[in-house]
């Protein structure tokens, strides 16, 4: 390894100096042999795919690093089984209960209510408490709490005025007591034997029930009162605190509820313990991995996990990962990667207090993943911060007590690492989590990612790396960069059995046979003619094998198949798969209909009624959300998908069959093979899962070698991605100072992924070359200055050379329009004509109608794959108002241009196609704005749903970047306000009183209305919102969905409260520089 390489190295291993040897301490896989790569270069599935099936979302993975890829699969996790009840058996749910009844008895106390039936009550629910053992300290320190609530109402109670109490936010009161709770902890409690005995039990039991007896008085008449106005006064104390809490929202005080306080001391005291577990050197872990044990209850409660798999202990308990050393680990598909990291990120999280980033592949796992670890923020006292799409702060919000998790897609954990380091803050940084860690080998997203870590790695001694990954070949070059341990296993928790169909007969995959199969059966399934004719691949037989009863995934190499052989499939099954659950598919029908304005997919609403669908990216995220909902709980019973869905989803099924050994046109990668059959057997409902792959005779031996050989190996982006990769990474190197001069550029080059298989990738240069090249490009696009004379060529020689890595300098400085470009992560290759652009724009920026701001700000690279309808072009553009028409002038393109284009007729002028294309796309996002209805503008412009969303996100996306790219330009101020707005315009695309709800994670337009229409019309008001109420008034709502809604939302409402206290602290805060020294006395004081 070269100078760099060590330098960099040495910093980490002053950081990890006590590693051991890795591949002493960690199974370590047989060297990985490191050719050249072969000419056909492996490339990215969904790339692969969408040039076959929808050319114009092609260049998705191309867009700029701020772009999101659109391809939206669901969740990672199986959670929240419907039975599972946040509210029933949590300890926020005891001390709710506790404090319902303690409002009861303050009711009671002046209804003078039945003592004796309150006080077995009380009791009761102490022994419900108690059996919990695992809580049982916390429990304790609980009832003290409660209890002297007690005592304080009761003093309260003999004051004349008493009821004054009620009037104020109950926030406020909370705080006055929970302040008075804290020191009294504090005088004695906090030192007290911890251990929780059936002495102390009953200590506590009596005490309560004394400390409530006492105000109530012995007046038995009321006892009849009360058991037949029992349930009228539970609802009006439900109203009350609802009418209380609402009082709160109104007030905009923040929304901190009696339970709150009460659960974040019991949950602090557990903490400062795992904290103190953490801290000693033995070898105990604690209640739960050095967590709280309430972790475990939790995960029992949520995720119905009641015990580690033997690997995840393993894993969890390696030296390695106790002495927070770096650490990949890979295994299967659904071997239970994520609970481990999890975990990992909960430690630092309560017991580290550091923030943590976990960064996962797509949009819509980012908010499945919110969705379903708000719940666990909430009860645990941390943030969940959503970094996907236009969301996310930067730099994020300092938060005052409480840690953050920021769950982010490739491109925002980029800018997120890039805000911190400009901040200074990212050393705050404890833990980054990266799922799918394999995926740094796919195009531009894998720079970015390689980017993002490179710099981490170089800036920040104390963050640890995890990495999560499917089985990987050449996983040492990560390690190596990554400065990792590994960990590996081929767990499995349900056994896979692999088959390959050719013709009528079924081989399994056996690898220890000469040929990699085994004779298994002959298909034995009576096919008429017709069906011969169009099910020559036997698919019927092979999914009626399983369905209705089992669940089964058909992959499809394109879209449109996907949709084909849903029907045809459907056109063979027999009557009787429609009475199976046929009121719940048609209630699905209703729900897809109720959240597309009263459209449905005429191939859905025949399909669904067999309960089969196809599922791949020309659906809505709100029809795939609500899709694969009806397949996890069975409703549904077979999908037809593109390999999409193998990526990052958990959608598992019972047999999973590959329809053809091809993505698009492409042969099968071992890697997407492993992948797509990975998704067979569901862990805890079935005994094995099976995969089959149906092939032809001519593909015979390309199957074999594609099952028997080794997976295929991973390999650095950076340079290949010219502009979105290395420089980029140089861009943001030199304007967040990292590396200014060209001696430590080279040297940060040299502890990237690509530096470390620089010798395979690019033999022909060194990567000294290769350096000075990209740095030359910057400067000569005017992105970069440099405060030497010297030309390329000199820089290039013998000398510099050696002088560069040692004593000689050259420094790099950013230009204006270079630190926009980083600022707005725009794309190299594209800021100039953004520049210009926006320059032009300047000079006529026709405001009378939307429709040029938003060409300015629809993604540049949707365009060259972009192919228009010229008929629909040329009937949209006849439509435009004069106002309109002169945009579409403005920009460049003419009337007769789209007519000669329809007629055919040649074309002398030159035109820029990428022009008349984006102003195509610019005219579908402004239909968009103006309908608000994806269905109608899909219909009107012939093009997929899906594809009509995904403009939307993207557009959104870079109407972001194009303000931040604004922000830094002083002669585009003007635009900074109009962007602003219009990303917000882009962003939720809806009626503007649906944008608050739809702030809210897993909040869709659909829903969203819904929810609006029953009343719920702000963020408060779906924080409050009662699960039963919300499952009762709307439709289609699951238990889980709701509550998946209101800890969201809960989330939500609780980071703004706490951004605006911080606010208020902050303008409250007296400078320390304040003229005439006032703050130093002050301090001084
Ligand atoms: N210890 C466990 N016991 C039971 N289920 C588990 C356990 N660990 C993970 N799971 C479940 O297994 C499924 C797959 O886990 P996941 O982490 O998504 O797998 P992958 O390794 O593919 O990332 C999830 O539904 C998860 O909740
Ligand atoms: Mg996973």
């Amino acid at each position: 390894m070269d100078e760099g390489g060590s330098r960099i190295r040495r910093r980490v291993s002053v950081r990890k100096r006590t590693r051991p040897g890795l591949e002493s301490a960690f199974p370590v896989p047989a060297a990985a042999e490191l050719g050249p790569r072969e000419s056909g270069e492996p490339r990215e599935p969904e790339k692969l795919e969408e040039e076959e099936e929808e050319p114009c979302a092609g260049g998705r993975r191309r867009r700029t690093a701020e772009l999101q890829p659109l391809e939206h699969n669901d969740s990672e996790e199986d959670m929240f089984g419907d039975n599972d009840s946040f509210a029933e058996n949590s300890i926020l749910a005891q001390v709710d209960d506790l404090e319902q009844k303690y409002m009861r008895v303050s009711e009671h106390r002046e209804d003078s209510t039945d003592v004796t039936t309150e006080n077995v009550c009380l009791e009761n629910v102490e022994c419900d408490r108690l059996s919990n053992t695992a809580a049982g300290d916390s429990t304790k320190l609980n009832v003290n709490g409660y209890t002297k609530n007690q005592r304080r109402l009761k003093a309260a109670s003999h004051e004349p005025e008493a009821d004054v109490l009620y009037d104020i936010p109950s926030s406020q009161v909370l705080y006055f007591e929970s302040m008075q709770n804290f020191s009294d902890n504090l005088g004695g409690q906090t030192n007290k034997d911890r251990k929780w005995d059936s002495s102390s039990c009953k200590m506590v039991s009596e005490e309560l029930s004394h400390s409530i007896k006492q105000p109530q008085g012995t007046d038995e008449s009321s006892s009849k009162v009360r058991s037949s106005s029992d349930v009228n006064r539970r609802k009006s104390l439900k109203d009350y605190l609802k009418s209380a809490m609402t009082g709160n929202a109104k007030a905009q005080t923040p929304v901190l509820s009696r339970t709150k306080q009460l659960q974040e001391t019991l949950l602090a005291e557990e903490i400062s313990m795992a904290k103190k577990t953490m801290e000693s050197s033995s070898n105990d872990l604690g209640p739960f991995y050095s967590l709280p044990s309430r972790v475990r209850d939790l995960y029992a409660q949520f995720k119905g996990i009641e015990q580690l798999y033997e690997w995840q202990h393993t894993c969890l308990t390696l030296n390695s990962v106790q002495e927070r050393r770096n650490l990949i680990y890979s295994l299967p598909t659904s071997g239970g990667k994520t609970l481990v990291a999890e975990i990992l990120m909960l430690q630092e999280l309560l017991c580290r207090k550091k923030d943590v980033l976990m960064i996962l592949p797509y949009v819509a796992i980012v908010q499945e993943k919110i969705s379903s670890l708000s719940s666990f923020a909430i009860e645990l006292g941390f943030f969940v911060e959503e970094y996907a799409g236009s969301k996310g702060k930067f730099p994020p919000i300092k938060r005052r007590e409480k840690k953050s998790l920021y769950i982010a897609t490739i491109e925002k954990g980029h800018s997120l690492v890039n805000s911190l380091i400009e901040t200074e803050r990212i050393n705050c940084l404890g833990l980054v989590v990266i799922d799918e860690l394999h995926m740094i080998g796919e195009g531009s997203r894998g720079a970015v990612l390689e980017m993002t870590l490179a710099k981490i790695l170089y800036t920040s001694k104390t963050t640890q790396i995890i990495g999560m990954s499917a089985t990987l070949n050449n996983v040492r070059d990560l390690q190596q960069f990554l400065q990792a341990a590994y960990y590996t296993s081929q767990f499995r928790p349900v056994e896979l059995k692999e088959y390959l169909k050719i013709n009528e007969t079924i081989y399994e995959v056996d690898s220890k046979t000469e040929n990699g199969m085994t004779f298994s059966r002959l298909l034995n399934y009576k096919y008429s003619d017709a069906l011969k004719k169009m099910d020559p691949d036997h698919l019927v037989a092979l999914v009626t094998e399983v369905i209705p009863n089992y669940s089964c995934l058909v992959f499809c190499p394109t879209k449109k198949n996907c949709e084909n052989v849903a029907e045809m499939i459907c056109k063979f099954l027999s009557k009787d798969y429609l009475k199976h659950k046929e009121k719940e598919k048609h209630e699905v029908i209703k729900n897809l209909k109720n959240i597309s304005n009263g459209h449905v997919c005429p191939v859905l609403k025949r399909t669904i009624p067999f309960g089969v669908a196809y599922h791949h990216s020309g659906l809505t995220s709100d029809e795939r959300k609500l899709l694969e909902e009806a397949y996890s709980t069975g409703v549904l019973c077979l999908f037809t998908c593109t390999s999409t869905l193998a990526a990052g989803v958990n959608l598992p099924a019972r047999r999973v069959i590959l329809r053809a050994p091809y993505v698009a046109k492409e042969f099968l990668r071992r890697n997407q093979y492993k992948q797509m059959i990975g998704r067979a057997g569901r862990a805890g409902i079935d005994t094995t899962g099976e995969s089959i792959l149906i092939l032809q005779e001519k593909d015979k031996k390309q199957v074999l070698d594609l099952i028997s050989s080794p997976l295929e190996n991973c390999y650095s982006h950076l340079v290949q991605e010219f502009t979105k990769g290395i420089q980029t990474l140089f861009l943001s190197l030199i304007g967040l100072k990292i590396a200014t001069n060209i001696g430590d550029i080279y040297h940060f080059m040299s502890g990237t992924f690509f530096g470390v298989q620089q010798k395979i990738l690019l033999k022909e240069k060194s990567l000294w070359e290769i350096t000075v090249e990209a740095l030359n490009y910057l400067t000569e696009k005017g992105l970069l200055q440099k405060d030497t004379i010297l030309t390329e060529k000199e820089l290039l020689q013998e000398e510099t050379i050696s002088k560069s890595k040692g004593e000689f300098q050259c420094n790099f400085y950013i230009t204006k329009l270079g630190r926009a470009s980083f600022k707005g992560t725009i794309d190299v290759a594209y800021c100039d004509i953004l520049y210009k652009d926006l320059k032009k724009g300047l000079e006529g920026l026709m405001l009378e109608s939307l429709l040029h701001l938003i060409y300015l700000t629809t993604p540049y690279d949707m365009a060259p794959q972009c192919e228009p309808d010229w008929m629909i072009y040329f009937r949209q553009f006849n439509q435009l108002s004069p106002a309109e028409q002169k945009v579409a002038a403005l920009v460049g393109v003419s009337e007769s241009f789209i007519g000669k284009k329809v007629s055919g007729q040649a074309i002398k002028k030159k035109v820029d196609k990428n022009i008349v294309n984006r102003l195509y796309l610019a005219l579908i996002l402004y239909t968009l704005l103006k309908e608000t209805n994806i269905w109608s503008v899909s219909e009107k412009f012939n093009m997929p749903r899906g594809y009509i969303q995904n403009l939307l996100t993207g557009a959104a996306s870079f109407s972001s970047c194009v303000l931040h790219f604004c922000e830094e330009l002083d002669e585009f101020w003007v635009y900074r306000a109009l962007l602003v707005e219009l990303t917000k315009k882009l962003t939720y695309c809806v009626k503007a009183e649906l944008i608050p709800l739809m702030e809210v994670t897993g909040v869709l337009e659909g829903r969203a209305k819904q929810l609006y229409n029953a009343g719920y019309r702000s963020l408060m008001h779906l924080a409050n919102a009662d699960t039963e109420v919300l499952i009762e008034t709307i439709d289609h709502l699951s238990r889980r969905q709701a509550k998946q809604i209101i800890s969201s939302a809960k989330m939500l409402l609780h980071e703004k409260a706490e951004a605006l206290q911080e606010e208020v602290e902050q303008l409250l805060r007296l400078p320390s520089d304040v003229p005439g020294g006032v703050a130093s006395s002050t301090e001084k004081a």
